[in-house]
Formats: structure tokens, C-alpha cells, sequence
């Protein structure tokens, strides 16, 4: 019969402590991570760029095109990244927390993310349906669909992380978990630089000062969302990948 340390993985045996919970988690739970003021730093760009699609969107009128960047922008800066921010270590917003609750956080804060996503994708489609336009033709409406089957996929991953001890008899929590937490971080990059293709679209029309100012915006962003827990990831990776060469 097989034993319960071969039949996880079928890659190397496993320490027993990672079949728990505590263990597997990326975050540590003993808050030893130093404090960083990057995700504050990356929440005040998303504040700043936001403000600027709103003022774009809605200064010359409002139509059923303004919620869409305006939506767009609600989900995948400020909640998605207030939701990746929550379980990076370190995150000065949340560190204090117990694990569980950061967890807890993720993902109602992912859900949130996931609702103006939803919307904000529906809106552009029904905005292109009614005005008899062609679907997906632009770099930005491809890059936005992909993005878009990317988060559906790494949210259902998520729930697998959720109940990653569940699923412990077919692979082992901590890769659960890191496969759910690079598919999220590409999912992340994905949204982002549609948005930025979004912006040096023909929609815009707002002068180069402020294209360039949500250039860098963006950018900041995205680097400083996705730089510790792509670290975390690597560091874990490494960790286990090391243990296995043992
Ligand atoms: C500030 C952010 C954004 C701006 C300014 C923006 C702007 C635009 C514009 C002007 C269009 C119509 C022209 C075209 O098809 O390219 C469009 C379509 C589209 N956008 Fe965005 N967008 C933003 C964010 C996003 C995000 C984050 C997604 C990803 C989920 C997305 C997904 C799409 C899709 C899939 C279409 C094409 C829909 C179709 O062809 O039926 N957009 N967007």
C-alpha cells in the first residue's frame, strides 16, 4: 500500500511539519519580516492614477465607456493590490495581523476585486455590442481577455489554496500555494500592462504629460506589488527545491 509521505507529490519526500498548515504558509507567522513602506508607496500611486482616469473619464460628459477604465482601475489597483499586498511580508498595513486573518483579508478583498472586474468587463462589452464594433481587435482588448481568463483561472486556483489541506493527498500545501501565488503574481503583470496599453490607446486624448505620468504610475505599481512576494516565491522555491536535494 502506498504511504502517506509517497502518495503527496511524487516528488521527493516530503518533512512532515509541511503537511501543516503553519508551516506551509508563504507569509511566516511570527511577524519577523521587516516593515516596508513599498505597498504604501504602491497603494498611493494606484490612489493617484485612478484619480486621474476618473477626471478623464468623466470630464466631458459620462457614458457607458467612463466605467469601464474607471472600474477597471478600482479593481485591478486599488483592491487587487490591497489583496496581494495583505499577504506579502511585511506589509505594513496588515503585518500585525494573525496569518489566518491576512488570509481571511486576501481573499474578500480578491472577491471585491473580482466584482468591479466582472462589471467593468461586461460594461466594454455591452458598450461594443450596442455600438456594432468588432470584439478583441485591439492589443488592449486581447491582452484584456487574456488577463481576464488568467484571473477567473487563479481565482479557482485560490480556492485551492484555500482548501489546500484538503487536497494535501495529492499535493503537498506548500506547492498548492506557490503555484497559486505565481499564477496570481502573472496574473497581476497581465492586468497591469493592458492597462497601460489601455492608455496609449486612441481613446486617449488627454496630452503626453499625463499618458506619461500614468506610464510611470503603472509601472510603479507593478513593480512594487509584485517584487517581495515574487521574492517570497523564489526564496520558498529555492527552500524546497534545496530540501529535495538532500
Ligand atoms: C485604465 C484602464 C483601462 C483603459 C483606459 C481601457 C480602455 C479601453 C478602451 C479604449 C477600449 C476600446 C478599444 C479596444 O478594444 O481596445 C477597451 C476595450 C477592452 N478592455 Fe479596456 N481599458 C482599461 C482597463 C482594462 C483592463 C484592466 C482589462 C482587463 C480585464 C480590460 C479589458 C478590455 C477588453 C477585453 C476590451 C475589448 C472588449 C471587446 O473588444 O469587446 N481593460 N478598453
Amino acid at each position: 500500500m502506498e504511504s502517506p509521505e509517497s502518495g503527496t507529490t511524487n516528488m521527493t519526500p516530503m518533512p512532515p511539519a509541511e503537511r501543516t498548515s503553519e508551516t506551509s504558509n508563504l507569509v511566516s507567522s511570527n511577524n519577523n519580516a521587516k516593515p516596508s513602506y513599498l505597498n504604501i508607496l504602491s497603494n498611493i500611486c494606484a490612489l493617484l492614477f485612478t484619480g486621474i482616469i476618473f477626471y478623464c473619464c468623466f470630464k466631458n460628459g459620462t457614458s457607458l465607456f467612463s466605467f469601464h477604465p474607471t472600474l477597471m482601475s478600482l479593481g485591478w489597483l486599488i483592491f487587487m493590490t490591497s489583496a496581494v499586498n495583505a499577504v506579502t511580508p511585511g506589509d505594513l498595513a496588515t503585518e500585525w495581523m494573525p496569518i489566518r486573518l491576512r488570509s481571511a483579508r486576501h481573499w474578500v478583498i480578491q472577491l471585491i476585486a473580482i466584482l468591479f472586474i466582472f462589471i467593468g468587463f461586461l460594461v466594454i462589452l455591452s458598450h461594443k455590442i450596442i455600438n456594432n464594433k468588432e470584439h478583441f481587435t485591439s492589443l488592449h482588448g486581447k491582452f484584456g481577455l487574456t488577463s481576464f481568463i488568467f484571473m477567473v483561472s487563479t481565482s479557482l486556483g485560490g480556492l485551492g489554496a484555500l482548501y489546500s489541506l484538503k487536497l494535501k493527498n495529492y499535493l503537498a500545501p506548500i506547492y498548492t500555494k506557490l503555484l497559486h501565488a505565481s499564477f496570481g503574481l502573472i496574473t497581476f503583470c497581465l492586468g497591469t500592462i493592458t492597462i497601460l496599453l489601455g492608455n496609449f490607446s486612441v481613446w486617449w486624448s488627454f496630452g503626453e504629460i499625463l499618458r506619461y505620468t500614468c506610464l510611470l504610475l503603472v509601472l510603479l505599481i507593478m513593480i512594487l506589488t509584485v517584487l517581495r512576494p515574487s521574492l517570497k516565491v523564489y526564496f520558498r522555491l529555492k527552500e524546497r527545491l534545496g530540501y529535495s536535494n538532500n
